[in-house]
């Protein structure tokens, strides 16, 4: 059995689920499930992101404590995730003491290497990206991405990582494909580009005011920056669930574009100077923009999963978030749109389909002895890739699109219950249905297994349309 170990990144606490988180999520599901099909070993992590500056000030704000108010968010989280039939095998968060307890030993081991030494640290502090900003990242005075009431300045005497020892290491091994491998090309030759071109400063790992984290553990009146404890979230998850203690390294992480630099470079440092092996594969995804701007609250845009599932159904909206995933470029959607593409692809198409042939079917026993088979080309391929658009294109044009010629140009339903020709046409019909059900799976699980039991045996049309139209 091949072992699979697919990670998301853990979301910060301070938000709840947003169609941002979804889509990773959703991608990250949508690759287990194949793997799980396929018989693999899965391993399949998400989580939250609890400690920082920022969680602390979204917890007064809600005047509870840190803890408690990561104890009320995280279940959010969790239940998302469950709606959308999301089949994580742990949700792990990083106030949990077995984590804890693995950052201490991480960080110990780096400094007993002698690569953590102490300095004095000036600069703009961005609380919303918890990141000291260098002089390329501001914009008028401000971090360009958070209000301008988050870039603050900050003088600490911190605990500082020896990363710009770490850079032609990093560098030979981004070049590698083969061990290191980020994709797609074009971020991988962004990170190549950043790391020879500019001056790679080391990068301060504690924060002197900031209470709500963990102890560093040689100087416990520091905290460990909340980027370090997250990190290594991935690598501590297999140090103490059950089962998968000997998952590490991951087979692949997925994040997006905004978390690029943490985990293509401070990462791979973090695990060479601890003597682990790096991760197989860096998977960086584009952004969503909600019709056509930048999801924020402020502007009042943010869509959530609930709301996709209450639209849309669950698998609907899994479809709906797979057909849209923000890949190579950032992908512009919105519930317009989202209706549309699913009327369009589940209602009026593949769902039809589906009802109007089990209709003319029903009673027969049309599959029996018979052999689904998919012939079609490199579809895993696309799924390991994030390629879902491709791969559902594909599932459409070579079995649904004419599954549905046939139909209309054969007419089916102008012969003779017991024309021979009448249950071959609906035969091959049938097969290509359940072909694309069976692609289909990892992304619409519950209505493919509903299509199959469909046309298993003898026919038997459901009694409620797949995809309700939505007006
Ligand atoms: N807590 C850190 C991650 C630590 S991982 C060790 C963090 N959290 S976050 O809540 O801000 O989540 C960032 C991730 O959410 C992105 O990398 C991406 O996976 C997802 N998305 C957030 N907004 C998004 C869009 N608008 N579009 C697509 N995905 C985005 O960063």
């Amino acid at each position: 059995m091949n072992k699979f170990f697919i990670t998301t990144p853990i979301y910060y606490i301070n938000d709840v689920p947003h169609i941002g988180h979804t889509c990773t999520t959703i991608a990250a599901d949508i690759i287990a499930r194949l793997h799980r099909q396929k018989q693999d070993d899965v391993f399949f992590l998400t989580g939250t992101d609890e400690h920082g500056q920022k969680v602390a000030e979204s917890a007064a704000k809600a005047g509870l404590t840190p803890k408690e108010f990561c104890d009320s968010i995280a279940p959010r989280f969790e239940e998302a995730w469950k709606k959308l039939n999301i089949d994580y095998d742990f949700f792990i968060r990083t106030t949990d003491p077995r984590h804890e307890k693995v950052v201490k030993d991480f960080l110990q081991k780096i400094y007993d290497k002698g690569d953590v030494y102490k300095a004095k640290y000036e600069g703009w502090y961005c609380i919303g990206c918890e990141k000291f900003l260098t002089e390329s990242e501001l914009v008028d005075g401000h971090c360009a991405l958070h209000p301008p009431e988050k870039t603050v300045w900050k003088t600490e005497e911190n605990w500082f990582f020896k990363l710009s020892k770490y850079i032609p290491q990093i560098i030979k091994q981004i070049e590698d494909k083969e061990t290191n491998y980020i994709f797609p090309e074009g971020k991988r030759l962004e990170i190549l580009s950043k790391l020879k071109n500019e001056d790679i400063r080391d990068i301060s790992i504690s924060r002197e005011n900031v209470e709500w984290g963990i102890p560093t553990p040689w100087d416990p009146k520091q905290t460990v920056y909340v980027w370090f404890d997250a990190l290594i979230n991935y690598y501590s998850a297999t140090q103490f669930v059950e089962n998968k203690t000997d998952f590490w390294p991951a087979n692949i992480h997925l994040l997006a574009k905004d978390i690029l630099w943490f985990h293509t470079v401070i990462w791979q440092a973090m695990l060479i100077s601890a003597e682990l092996p790096l991760p197989k594969k860096t998977f960086i995804h584009s952004f969503y923009l909600i019709d056509g701007q930048k999801m924020s609250k402020s502007l009042g845009n943010v869509i959530s999963p609930e709301q996709l599932v209450e639209t849309f159904g669950v698998d609907g909206a899994r479809y709906l978030i797979a057909r849209s995933f923000p890949g190579e470029n950032d992908s512009d959607v919105g519930i317009g749109k989202f209706k549309e593409k699913y009327n369009a692809d589940l209602a009026n198409n593949f769902g039809n389909l589906v009802s109007r042939v089990s209709k003319l079917a029903e009673g027969l026993n049309l599959l029996e002895g018979e052999v689904v088979e998919i012939d079609i080309n490199k579809f895993d391929e696309k799924i390991d890739a994030c390629r879902f658009d491709e791969a559902i294109s594909e599932v459409f044009t070579s079995l649904i699109d004419s599954a549905n010629t046939k139909l209309n140009q054969e007419t089916p339903w102008k012969l003779e219950k017991d024309d021979p020709k009448r249950k071959e046409i609906l035969t091959n019909i049938s097969k290509n249905i359940v072909a694309a059900a069976i692609l289909l799976k990892p992304i619409m699980p519950d209505t493919c297994k509903k299509i199959e039991e469909i046309f298993k045996g003898i026919i038997k049309p459901s009694e409620r349309p797949l995809f309700p139209r939505i007006s």
